[in-house]
């Protein structure tokens, strides 16, 4: 396996990076990569630049073999261009501006920093343009990191009002598709409108997701600028961005279209505790949600289609999390393995030597701050020379994701519970259970190889959308559609006809009414004859040609119904309980040689789990027996990973006579193993 590190040569004494080298390959790592926040020491003062100490660094590594990844050190503006050009600076939501002290405090939208920007990177790209040892660039640092996609500043708000210009046909277009009627909202030009600055309540959602989308863009096109330099200067390069788990601001797939190398940065152990509802187990303090990070994997794997990278991987304890639990034994293996089960082709660790300096001393490296193995390292050495490469991933079903979605969700979640990456996640867990492969992929993206597609919350669907989803079910896709589906236009407002509007015909059903439940109102339904818990939003469904008030009768006869020449859906589910009690809630619908299902509530587990199996028995396709919580199967290139992150061991099954490749049919607690099988024959039970 590929592994390679991030370096900081910079906060050490020269007389250690021959040491440090020496070590790295030792371990067996590939890849360094280096100064992303180096600016105030490539460039200490306004023009004065200093490369010597980075030439000798990539020399020291280059001379032993190892390949060099450099980046724009943009996310860090040092403090003289600050003082000199205060512009430069984001503004949070209230108009404090957001100063120098720490790191990410420039402005997108700054046309100064743009032109600092691209005087920087143009002398660095140069520099390293006939470098045999740097393959490769990454983009400045974690675009959108604390918070910092969205600014709030006077150049924002100016570009703002451009990107407006650009997208509307005039002032009265915008107040059309907005809707600014409503509170006396309307626009008198575009000069008047700004950011949704503080106000008494909540935002327009039209202007809400505008500014959104255009936040987003700016980084975008931020990035775009970076991505020109560096292939000006050696086209041979890889472009490269490393984005951030469970990551909502920034649209990762355009920004994408401008990159060679897709990565991102898992940091397992922290993310179960800041960015998911429920607690993290002890487990998950130890050793991540495998379900959380490969839910990531998947999605920056399928922004493009090679190659995928981890570029931070986390070494031991981490600073930033509530509570720093150090990893499980294994834990740092076990990460690699299940990246690479992902698609991954290779996987940095951050950082090599925990620093003694700044905000990040409580963060552990691969070696301690005395510069000794720390525990990762050892693990680290023994993950490099595990596998040979291995070809890409190739996932027959496809989750449908898209941050337009997610932001116009946010903006009126209406419920304090839904979470749309939540929600997702919940039919990714499912998908996942019986180790299936799956592509998180934007709508747009051609479904045809797909023998399955779910897509949650398709909440803002155009007529174009709707007819490629009728497509990729006529010509035999299996697809299940879920809850909130269809019920905007592109401006985030609400359609006049009902639910899913121009997916209705494809669902053979409309949503009646909906509701969204505390926990003390949760639905139960009832599916194919068992009930099974649900959480948060019950949407009434009417099938077409039949009543909207009248209930789901008895939903196992429904079938029939179908077959006496009734053109709607068949309900499948109805709910058990509350005011919805005996209406549908579940419904399919045969559209030439596929399906479309539709659910309009949010599944507990169990349901989640039965609505992918019969999904996945329907279209076919390969999958193992389900997997406990915590263990999971995954198979590449002819190879099946079982991964576990439980501190329980499990025992695997195989046919008689496969080959283990990693380990064996006992797998360990934090352990993994890694068999010549395929998924339907690997099936797996903890002792
Ligand atoms: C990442 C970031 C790194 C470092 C790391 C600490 O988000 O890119 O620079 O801060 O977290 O875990
Ligand atoms: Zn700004």
């Amino acid at each position: 396996m590929t592994v390679g590190v991030c370096y900081f040569p910079e906060h050490w004494p020269r007389e250690r990076w021959e040491t440090d080298a020496d070590r790295m390959v030792e371990a067996g790592i590939e890849y360094v990569r280096m100064a992303e926040f180096s600016w105030a020491v490539v460039e200490p003062r306004p023009g004065e630049f200093d490369f010597e100490w980075l030439d000798a660094a990539v020399g020291i590594l280059g001379e032993r073999g190892v390949k060099v990844v450099l980046c724009t050190p943009t996310a860090t503006p040092p403090k003289w261009l600050v003082d000199e050009h205060p512009e430069i600076l984001q503004a949070d939501f209230d108009g404090t501006p957001r100063g120098f002290g720490s790191r990410r405090h420039y402005c997108f939208n700054s046309a100064r920093y743009r032109e600092e920007t691209e005087r920087l990177v143009s002398r660095m790209v140069d520099r390293y343009a006939d470098s045999p040892h740097v393959v490769g660039w990454q983009i400045d640092n974690e675009f959108g990191c604390h918070g910092t996609i969205r600014c709030y500043c006077d150049d924002c708000a100016a570009a703002f009002r451009g990107w407006l210009r650009d997208r509307y046909d005039g002032i009265d277009d915008l107040n059309e598709r907005w809707g600014t009627t409503f509170w006396s909202q309307r626009y008198p030009d575009f000069g008047a409108v700004d950011p949704p600055r503080p106000t008494p309540t909540d935002h327009h959602p039209a202007h809400l997701l505008d500014y959104y989308r255009f936040a987003s863009d700016s980084a975008v096109t931020y990035n775009r600028l970076q991505a020109r330099l560096v292939r000006e200067a050696n086209d041979d390069w890889f472009v490269a961005h490393n984005f951030m788990g469970d990551f909502e601001t920034l649209d990762a797939h355009a920004v994408s279209d401008d990159l060679d190398l897709v990565s991102w940065d898992s940091y397992p152990t922290g993310f179960p505790q800041d960015r998911r509802a429920a607690d993290a187990t002890p487990d998950e303090l130890r050793a991540g949600d495998p379900d959380q990070i490969g839910m990531n994997h998947d999605l920056y794997r399928g922004t493009k289609a090679a190659p995928f990278w981890v570029m931070e991987q986390q070494p031991g304890d981490v600073n930033w999390p509530p509570y720093a639990p150090q990893p499980a034994e294994g834990a740092v293996r076990l990460w690699a393995h299940h990246a690479t089960a992902h698609g991954a082709d290779a996987i940095l660790y951050f950082r090599w030597r925990r620093c003694l300096e700044g905000q990040e001393q409580y963060h552990a490296g691969l070696r301690k701050a005395d510069g000794s193995a720390d525990r990762g390292y050892e693990e680290v050495r023994r993950v490099a020379a595990e596998l040979p490469s291995l070809a890409p991933v190739d996932a027959p079903v496809a989750l449908l994701h898209d941050y337009e979605n997610w932001w116009a969700l946010s903006a009126q979640p209406h419920s304090p519970d839904f979470d749309y990456w939540a929600h997702a996640r919940t039919y990714y867990r499912a998908l996942r259970e019986r180790g299936v492969q799956v592509d998180v992929v934007h709508p747009s993206a051609d479904l045809g190889g797909y023998a399955a597609a779910v897509a949650p919350a398709l909440h803002i669907v155009d007529d174009d959308l709707a007819a490629r989803l009728r497509r990729y079910v006529e010509s035999g896709g299996e697809l299940l559609l879920t809850m909130r589906s269809g019920f905007k236009d592109p401006w985030n407002k609400l359609r006049s006809e009902p639910a899913p509007g121009p997916l209705a015909p494809l669902v053979g059903a409309t949503v009646d009414r909906h509701e969204s439940l505390p926990d003390s109102l949760a639905p139960t339904v009832r599916y194919r004859g068992e009930s099974y818990p649900a959480r948060a939003w019950a949407e009434w469904l009417a099938p077409a040609g039949r009543e909207a008030d009248g209930d789901a009768g008895t939903v196992d006869g429904d079938e029939d119904r179908r077959a006496d020449g009734d053109d709607g859906a068949v309900v499948l589910g109805a709910y058990e309980n509350g005011v919805a009690s005996g209406r549908p809630a579940i419904t399919r619908n045969e559209r030439g040689d596929g399906a479309a299902t539709y659910v309009g509530t949010w599944p507990g587990g169990g349901l989640a789990a039965a609505l992918a199996d019969d999904l996945l028995a329907r279209a076919e396709v390969e999958r193992a027996g389900r997997f406990p919580r915590g263990v999971r199967a995954a198979e590449r290139d002819g190879l099946v990973w079982i991964t576990n992150f439980t501190s329980s061991p499990v025992e695997v099954a195989v046919p008689d006579g496969a080959t283990w490749v990693v380990g064996d049919s006992a797998v360990g607690a934090f352990d993994v193993g890694v068999v010549e099988a395929t998924l339907g024959d690997v099936s797996a039970s903890i002792d």
